[in-house]
């Protein structure tokens, strides 16, 4: 499978090289890379082990052999490399956020679905096989009716003064920072394994130091469709947290925990006890056992799940349909979550996520 599809990594800073491992692992040929500069691009391809045919983005446009992009440049170039890439005939895998602004990821997802090409966006922790053991287990009922929803995602990166990169500038990041960030990450998943819809929300977001033009830290209170009341707590100046992607889906019948820095196991949640589920591709779920790609008790991670997620997006592009692949309408969703945490910030209010802005202050309190 996936033996004559050419992939180009555009960016090759570490998600890059992540990527690159990730092409070849699910079979494709890994054609090129596209650095920030055509000396980068050459030096980089010598270190990847392929041709440096690729000075350059445009370069690869103009090659009709390549089948598909991989854009792993920072977050403004997404959307003008992903439209132009498209508009190229190529497949597209474009990292998270898809875009700044939810108006452009509309645009893109639009574009993508009119050209009939994937467009494919890495929330690649849904590739946990675990995640995918708890999901299975919510779609069979086991944990009733949620009650409460609640985690984090928590990383100290910026927790001196003088820490710094592209993320930090609005115009190379974008207008939200740690939640467009890792937020985002927290509410795909937890969307998608639980099975709801955030529909309004409430933020409150903090920087750390003046300087700092985008937030360090974001306190979310969440509502789903059915009033499922949830907390999201984001930060990335918390001292040895380092991707700490942690959340608690408590239900009528049953909790359930998944800790990202410690994914072989979950924990379940009962009145009468608890217990905690090792990953084991002998037990559990289909979808569990698919993504085991080693045995119980030889760890897998975040590198696995990035394979996982290039297989099955090589996968959509040959005509199949892997069961929880993340698209450019999940990449949309979550920009559409990003601007309703931007627009609470600002207005302290409740605000609907696919809508106007709705402010309950003059309200009855809505639980
Ligand atoms: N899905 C995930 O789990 C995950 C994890 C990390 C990063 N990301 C996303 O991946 C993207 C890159 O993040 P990173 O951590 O690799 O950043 P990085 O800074 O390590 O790498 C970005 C690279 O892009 C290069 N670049 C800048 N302009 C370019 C251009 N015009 N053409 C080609 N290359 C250019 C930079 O020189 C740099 O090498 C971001 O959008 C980030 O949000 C996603």
């Amino acid at each position: 499978m996936s033996g004559s599809l050419r992939a180009v990594v555009v960016g090759t800073g570490m998600i890059g090289a992540v990527h690159a491992a990730a092409i070849r692992s699910a079979g494709g040929i890994l054609a090129g890379a596209v650095a920030s500069t055509p000396e980068r691009s050459a030096q980089v391809a010598k270190e990847w082990d392929v041709p440096a045919r690729y000075p350059d983005f445009d370069a690869v446009l103009a090659d009709e052999s390549v089948t598909v992009v991989h854009l792993c440049t920072p977050n403004a170039l997404h959307v003008p490399q992903a439209e132009a890439a498209l508009r190229a005939g190529k497949h597209v895998i474009c990292e998270k956020p898809l875009a700044t602004s939810a108006a452009d990821a509309e645009r893109l997802t639009q574009l993508a679905e009119r050209a009939g090409l994937l467009l494919a966006v890495p929330f690649v922790y849904r590739y946990h096989p675990l995640v995918r053991e708890i999901r299975e287990r919510r779609l069979r009922g086991e944990f009733g009716a949620w009650q409460l929803i609640h985690g984090s995602y928590l990383q100290d990166w910026l927790l001196a003064e003088d820490a710094t990169s592209w993320r930090v500038d609005p115009a190379e990041g974008g207008p939200s920072r740690a939640f467009a960030d890792i937020g985002s990450h927290w509410c795909d998943l937890v969307e998608w394994v639980a099975g709801v819809r955030f529909t309004e929300l409430t933020a409150r977001i903090g920087t750390t130091f003046a300087d700092r033009p985008t937030e360090d830290v974001a306190a979310v209170l969440l509502r789903t469709e059915d009033g499922v009341l949830g907390t999201l707590t984001v930060s990335q100046v918390s001292a040895g947290r380092k991707n700490r992607l942690w959340f608690e889906l408590d239900g009528a019948d049953g909790s359930a925990v998944f800790d990202q820095e410690n994914p072989e196991t979950a924990w379940l949640g009962a009145q009468d006890g608890a217990r905690i589920l090792v990953r084991d591709p002998q037990h559990g779920s289909a979808e569990q056992r698919r993504l085991s790609r080693l045995p119980a008790g030889h760890a897998q991670g975040y590198a696995d799940c990035f394979n996982s997620f290039v297989t099955d997006a090589y996968t959509a592009i040959e005509g199949g349909s892997p069961e929880g692949l993340p698209t450019g309408a999940d990449g949309l969703r979550s920009a559409r979550l990003v601007e309703a945490v931007l627009r609470s910030a600002c207005s302290l209010g409740w605000t609907d996520v696919d809508g106007p802005v709705l402010n309950h202050e003059s309200q009855e309190a809505p639980v």
